[in-house]
């Protein structure tokens, strides 16, 4: 990396996710949530998250892909892992990084709700809206951001980077 350009630091981050955390508490206070983090770049964030509900969840995760490698989207998505649960009834709360295309995150509603989901709402740490391709809305987002490329906090860029502990533009 040739340059540093922190957008978010730890501290700023910390805070939002106590927020997010907060609002979703109360939001869904009473109520069973599956909690389902979309793999891999939104492991740190639903760590942090989850442990700042003040709530009982159950976790899992989804893993797909829909970036070969680099930083533009391929369009396409696979499914590479889903959870061994019936989610027939449940309400699920998708704990992702980014909202960018939102073409993830549409296949993903549409899947959780095929599933037998009642609710679908998502989390996401970022939003860039500029980049949208879809109708997507995220229900609960932690900073909007321009359209750069950004690298930490579980984001990578060909798989490195993601244990900085803040939010930074990957320049390359
Ligand atoms: P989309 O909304 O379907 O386009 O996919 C969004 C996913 O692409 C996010 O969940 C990230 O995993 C990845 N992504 C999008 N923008 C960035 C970025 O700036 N840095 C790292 N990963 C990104
Ligand atoms: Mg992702």
């Amino acid at each position: 990396m040739e340059e540093k350009r922190i957008l978010l630091t730890k501290e700023e981050i910390d805070r939002k996710v106590k927020e997010l955390a907060g609002e979703i508490s109360r939001k869904y206070a009473g109520e069973e949530v599956l909690v389902i983090g979309v793999l891999k770049g939104a492991w740190i964030f639903m760590a942090d998250l989850v442990r700042a509900m003040d709530m009982d969840v159950v976790c899992d995760f989804v893993r797909v892909a829909s970036y070969g490698s680099g930083t533009e989207t391929s369009g396409q998505i696979f499914l590479l892992y889903w959870p061994e649960m019936d989610f027939t009834g449940k309400k699920v709360l998708v704990v992702d990084d980014i909202a960018d295309s939102g073409l993830t995150s549409v296949f993903l509603r549409k899947k959780f709700l095929e599933e037998g989901a009642v609710s679908v709402e998502f989390c996401v740490l970022l939003d860039k809206p500029s980049r949208r391709k879809t109708d997507f809305r995220p229900d609960y987002v932690g900073f909007t951001i321009p359209d750069h490329f950004v690298v930490g906090y579980g984001m990578d860029c060909n798989e490195r980077y993601r244990n900085l502990p803040h939010v930074e533009v990957y320049e390359d």
